[in-house]
């Protein structure tokens, strides 16, 4: 039969060991949040590392595996060594930062290509082993861009399509890697290749034409008598099931509680992964040159800022999490009074519920990454208000501000800027605001992540198969 078998780096679900218990709990990120309902629908496999299961007894690594087994996960362990030199060395020291154009976190000398390549044979080993004739593979994501092209060695009549999460950085920055044309081949494995935006699909094209002489028509590139195809799928959300759950009585007393708590304060609120592409300290200032500004404001203003943890080990991580409490508690400590305090900073993740009543009792949500692939929070937002109410202010460098164009958009480099537009979030007509979150929520509606899925599935599944293809 026909399936759908996954594959990312990440699995929808991790490994939680607390004390003496074990269980699965949610991945954070938008890869396995977003993919999570359509995995549930498709009946397929999902292929990926649940993470570090290391200290797990053999009696609960066979409760862990039966859960997965469960959910239709198929795990693939990395050691410790994989986790430190593929997921941390090269993914999230090497090819993370450079997709983010922050070429200066790029480490001097990359110790761990080797590793990068051989952690990917291992996912690619596994995918081919549970191929069924027919089934269609989709490889996810920066930590496997070579697998597609492993794939196809193995399986050469297979269909296979990988979607690119992260931007594409332009080709100046993506030609500084030493392996670019390795990188680019493994891509070029697959049969469709997907990105969230039209330029990064212009990046990689030109990056193609710059390092493999490969020209791009249109949509599509030859590349060892194989065609090729490029294309924009901008991903959405489960909006419906956002929907539903802002509408929830528990989410709607957690609203209550929330503004009751606030005692009439405004309430921004920042939802991140503790990642240095987030542009949590910017915000942070923008908050704070707010305060400075308007005096009347102190007291009246609590800016609530999750922060997830995420990617503990990596010491980029550890040094931006300094930062952030750092300023945090310069914030607290200049504008809190023995009542109130400006800024309400969690460490921590959050249940579905818990993030749901945030986005529907915030009054401006800040979305201000100084990079980002699309960002998945400002769609999660838009969603979680059938009160048409609510503003959002997000950077011009989120995947998400292509199609957002209803958000109040700022250069989240600039301070000012960011202070000016939270100034005007705070002051908009209510008209305004329904205006504008209608027009937002109609877009999230219209592309949800249902119709992401169908529309990448339905130009992969169309294309020729390898099969019909005359030599
Ligand atoms: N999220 C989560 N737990 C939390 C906070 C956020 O699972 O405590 C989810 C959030 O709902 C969203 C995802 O993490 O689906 C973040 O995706 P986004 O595209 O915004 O950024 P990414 O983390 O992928 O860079
Ligand atoms: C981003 C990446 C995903 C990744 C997620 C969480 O969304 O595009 O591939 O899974 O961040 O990061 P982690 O390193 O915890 O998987």
């Amino acid at each position: 039969m026909a399936r759908l078998l996954l594959v990312s780096n990440r699995l929808p679900v991790t490994v939680k060991a607390e004390k003496d218990a074990v269980s699965v709990g949610r991945s954070a990120g938008g890869l396995a949040t977003g993919l999570s309902r359509p995995h549930e629908r498709s009946g397929g496999l999902w292929i990926g590392w649940p993470g570090d299961v290391s200290r797990l007894t053999d009696a609960q690594r066979t409760q862990v595996e039966k859960q997965l087994s469960d959910l239709r996960c198929v795990p693939l362990y990395l050691s410790a060594s994989e986790v430190s030199r593929f997921y941390e060395g090269y993914s999230n020291r090497v090819l993370w930062p450079l997709c983010h154009y922050m070429l200066d976190r790029v480490p001097r000398q990359d110790r761990d290509w080797d590793a990068y390549r051989k952690a990917n044979e291992r996912f690619a080993d596994l995918a081919a082993k549970h191929y069924q004739p027919g089934d269609t593979i989709w490889v996810h994501d920066y930590q496997l861009m070579l697998v597609p092209g492993m794939l196809r060695k193995r399986l050469p009549q297979a269909r296979i399509g990988y979607f690119h999460h992260i931007p594409f950085p332009s080709s100046e920055i993506f030609s500084t890697l030493p392996r670019r044309a390795e990188l680019l081949e493994g891509l070029l494995g697959a049969d469709l290749i997907g990105f969230h935006t039209v330029s990064y699909v212009r990046h990689f094209s030109g990056t193609l034409l710059r390092h493999l002489g490969l020209d791009t028509n249109i949509d599509r590139v030859l590349f060892q008598g194989r065609e090729v195809r490029v294309g924009a799928f901008p991903m959405g959300i489960d909006s419906a099931a956002f929907e539903s759950l802002a509408q929830e009585p528990a989410v709607l007393d957690e609203v209550k509680t929330l503004h009751g708590r606030a005692q009439g304060e405004r309430l921004l609120v920042g939802i991140d992964r503790l990642d240095y592409t987030k542009g949590i300290p910017r915000r942070l200032l923008a908050v704070q040159r707010v305060l400075e500004r308007d005096p009347s404001l102190r007291g009246r203003l609590r800016f609530i800022q999750v922060a997830v943890p995420s990617r503990t080990q990596v010491q980029a991580y550890a040094e931006y999490r300094e930062t952030v409490d750092e300023l945090v508690g310069r914030i607290n400590g200049l504008y809190g009074t023995v009542h109130s305090t400006p800024v309400h900073y969690l460490y921590r993740s959050l249940n579905e519920k818990q993030l749901v009543s945030l986005y529907r009792g915030a009054d401006v949500m800040l979305v201000t990454p100084v990079r980002d692939g699309m960002n998945l929070v400002a769609k999660e937002f838009c969603a979680a208000r059938p009160d048409e109410d609510g503003v959002l202010v997000l950077s011009e460098f989120a995947g998400a501000a292509a199609e957002m164009r209803d958000a109040l958009l700022v250069n989240p480099y600039d301070v000012e800027d960011m202070a000016d537009a939270i100034e005007q979030a705070l002051k908009m007509p209510q008209p305004e605001r329904q205006a504008r979150m209608r027009g937002l929520r109609a877009g999230v509606k219209a592309r949800d992540v249902h119709w992401w899925v169908a529309s990448f599935l339905d130009r992969l599944q169309g294309l020729p198969s390898q099969a019909e293809k005359p030599p």
